[in-house]
């Protein structure tokens, strides 16, 4: 097993993992419509995102897994602006205008081909950005999942994520973990 960074040629690959996914678990009744190819580059698109990290698994020429991470403010400037409050009265981003040190890493992205499940590939994803997150000095990693993915929810909570708060906009509970 090849933990790597994503390269262009890899598309092919993550569109496969997806497509396998789409159709487990809860996914059908939250994307009832799949992630069309202009979707999945939305997903995984990491230009002008802080620090962002976009790792593969690659078995046998295959890709059996990817994780995207990058800083959490990008994120909420970009995506989240409803919710940079909350993220403040939790801790995980402050107000001020010129920061002493990086704050919060966000994980945004985890999926494993469904054949490859608990065998730690997830695990190992989530260890490799907590490195990189800690070598960029964030001290917090958050991140969140569909409020039905119970799978998501019960593998959070085994690397030690703590559940935070949820929201309705759409239906997300979200996890942080410190990272020092
Ligand atoms: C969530 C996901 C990434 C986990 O990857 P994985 O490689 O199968 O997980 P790991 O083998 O590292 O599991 C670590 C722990 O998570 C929990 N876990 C993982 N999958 C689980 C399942 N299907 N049911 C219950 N617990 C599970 C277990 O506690 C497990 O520890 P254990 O092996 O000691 O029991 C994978 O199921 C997946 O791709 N799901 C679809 C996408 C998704 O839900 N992404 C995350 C939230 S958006």
């Amino acid at each position: 097993m090849n933990i790597r960074k994503y390269v262009e040629a890899d598309f092919g690959g993550i569109e496969q993992v997806i497509k396998e996914i789409i159709s487990t678990y809860v996914w059908p009744e939250i994307y009832p419509d799949g992630w069309a190819e202009e979707r999945i580059k939305t997903e995984i698109n990491v230009e002008g995102y802080t620090d962002a990290i976009f790792l593969v698994i690659e078995e046998k020429g295959r890709i059996t897994g990817f994780i995207v991470a990058h800083d959490l403010e990008t994120f909420i400037d970009k995506e989240l602006s409803h919710l940079k409050t909350e993220f403040i009265s939790q801790k995980l981003i402050s107000d001020e205008k010129e920061k002493e040190h990086k704050e919060t890493f966000y994980q945004r992205q985890i999926i494993i081909t469904p054949e490859f499940h608990e065998g730690k590939r997830g695990t190992k994803l989530v260890e490799e950005i907590k490195k990189h997150a800690r070598g960029k000095g964030y001290t917090q990693l958050v991140t969140r999942t569909p409020t039905r993915n119970e799978v998501g929810a019960t593998f959070f909570k085994s690397l030690n994520y703590k559940e935070i708060f949820s929201e309705n906009n759409p239906s997300r509970r979200y996890f942080k973990m410190n990272l020092i």
